[in-house]
């Protein structure tokens, strides 16, 4: 860790960033007007490099309306053969970096025949059907105990402002539970249905992950979906990465601009 933060730091110099942004697939697009401090993460000591198409792999320091952030251009996933220590890394490098409010988005598909593709939904809370758990192992005391309350993770604050800039943009706005699986297969229509049954209305291969460790940490979350796609079975059209960017390119720039808005008031 220590090596981590030498390295970011001497790249960033006294710029901190008070909150982080991770941005899922397709999603690039949100720092493209935005100008900073750029690092790969294939430079970063204990970071591995990212490696799906559509994700760009790399962190922007940068300021939005005064105020500092830190951005990932794509982040980790299991399904990569990462442990989730690795996938998880970057948010507790954060909160060493004095980050204490992160914002994570991720493509997902949608569970509920009434949450089509091309929504946005703020998520409310979420099932973690990873089989594991980030925090399994060694306790770092410094950063948060070893038996952390999800009480409460995603932040009712957070998501009030993000539904009032919903408002004011005319963006429709949906609120659901976020189901975490592996992937990298995508569900059979029968895990949808389970899904659906367990009371999820979004499915995706990240996030989770990433939310316990902000959580433990005593960030305030955020989290958000970028419904590209019906699940399985859920109409004829089978799920497919090419869709799901497409989606995340062309919903996407609703996303951001809501996004943008919100993290101004941050
Ligand atoms: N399932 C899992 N992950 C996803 C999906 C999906 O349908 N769409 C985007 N990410």
């Amino acid at each position: 860790m220590r090596k981590t933060i030498d390295f970011i730091k001497n790249k960033t110099g006294d710029f901190k960033p008070e909150s982080a942004i991770v941005l899922g697939s397709g999603l690039g697009a949100f720092c493209d007007s935005l100008e900073g401090i750029k690092i790969p993460y294939a430079d970063i000591p204990g970071f591995a490099p990212s490696t799906v198409k559509g994700h760009r792999g790399e962190l922007l320091f940068c300021e939005i309306n005064s105020k500092k952030f830190v951005i990932m251009q794509g982040r980790f996933h299991f399904y990569e053969g990462h442990p989730l220590s690795v996938t998880t890394y970057p948010v507790k490098v954060f909160k060493k970096l004095g980050v204490d409010k992160i914002v994570l988005t991720n493509a997902a598909g949608s569970l509920r025949k009434d949450l089509p593709p091309g929504s946005i939904m703020a998520i409310s809370d979420h099932i973690n059907f990873m089989g594991s758990n980030p925090l399994i192992g060694k306790n770092d005391e410094t950063l948060g105990t070893r038996f952390p309350d999800m009480n409460n993770l995603y932040s009712k604050r957070l998501r009030e402002i993000l539904f009032s800039c919903a408002q004011k943009l005319g963006i429709d706005l949906r609120e659901g539970v976020y189901c975490a699986l592996t992937g990298p297969s995508y569900e059979t229509p029968a895990e949808v249905k389970m899904l659906a049954l367990l009371g999820g209305s979004a499915t995706g291969m990240s996030t989770v992950p990433e939310a316990i460790v902000a959580k433990y940490c005593s960030m305030e979350v955020l989290g958000i979906s970028l419904i590209t796609n019906y699940a399985a079975g859920l109409s004829d059209i089978a799920p497919n990465h090419k869709e799901v960017v497409e989606m995340g390119r062309i919903a996407g720039a609703k996303l951001t601009e809501l996004l943008m808005e919100t993290v101004k008031l941050f």
